[in-house]
């Protein structure tokens, strides 16, 4: 049995500890003083700043450098592209014609191809025209296939497989493939053989009287 006294005192002490946490209670203040940070966050602000202005310098320094190396690599690649000086040189050649005498075939080498330059005479020029054309195999008229009737430029590559004809051979008193019998004309019109057309004429131009520029 608990005796009035220690009743009492019980009682007493559950109040004072309902007081001490209740809610309404107000609230202790510290006495702890906390220290402030301010300075020290806004100039970690200001070096945050700077690490992302010296980020972005890296970044756009890499992209210069990136670039003018895509640069120097495309100029690289294009430059082995481009065609040499030997080559630009062999795009066109020239002949100089009073070398030729009349009668007479010259082949030159153009673009690694032969080249037939003939120096027709009258009779030649005459022959080439003397033909009805509805006979031939690859219609064309001898002057469709030159500029000046003297001169008569043809590749000399034989149109049925490739072979290089012979100058003053065959039946038609013009070129004579030898590789399978394709005979051509004054004007090298296919006359006969297996070659379906007639030898091509490259692209030329005279650029004086006594000047042949091919290419
Ligand atoms: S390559 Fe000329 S006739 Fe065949």
């Amino acid at each position: 049995m608990i005796s009035p006294i220690r009743s009492s005192a019980l009682r007493s002490l559950n109040n004072n500890s309902k007081r001490l946490f209740s809610s309404n209670l107000p609230l202790l203040k510290s006495t702890y003083d906390s220290p402030d940070f301010k300075h020290y966050l806004n100039s970690s602000k200001g070096a945050n700043n700077k690490s992302k202005d010296f980020t972005y310098f890296m970044v756009g320094s890499y992209g210069l450098l990136g670039a003018a190396a895509a640069k120097s690599t495309v100029e690289a690649f294009l430059s082995t592209m481009s065609a040499s000086a030997d080559v630009l040189a062999m795009a066109k050649v020239e002949v100089k014609l009073n070398a030729i005498p009349l009668g007479k075939n010259v082949v030159v080498k153009w673009q690694g191809k032969p080249v037939f330059i003939r120096h027709r005479t009258s009779h030649e020029i005459d022959e080439a025209n003397d033909i009805d054309i509805s006979t031939l195999r690859d219609p064309q008229n001898d002057s469709d296939r030159v500029k000046n009737p003297e001169w008569l430029i043809m590749l000399g590559i034989c149109t049925h497989l490739g072979c290089v004809p012979i100058g003053e051979a065959g039946d038609f008193g013009g070129w004579f493939c030898p590789c399978h019998g394709s005979h051509y004309d004054i004007s090298g019109r296919i006359r006969k053989g297996p070659a379906p057309l007639n030898l091509e004429i490259p692209q030329y131009e005279f650029a004086d009287e006594e000047t042949l520029v091919v290419g």
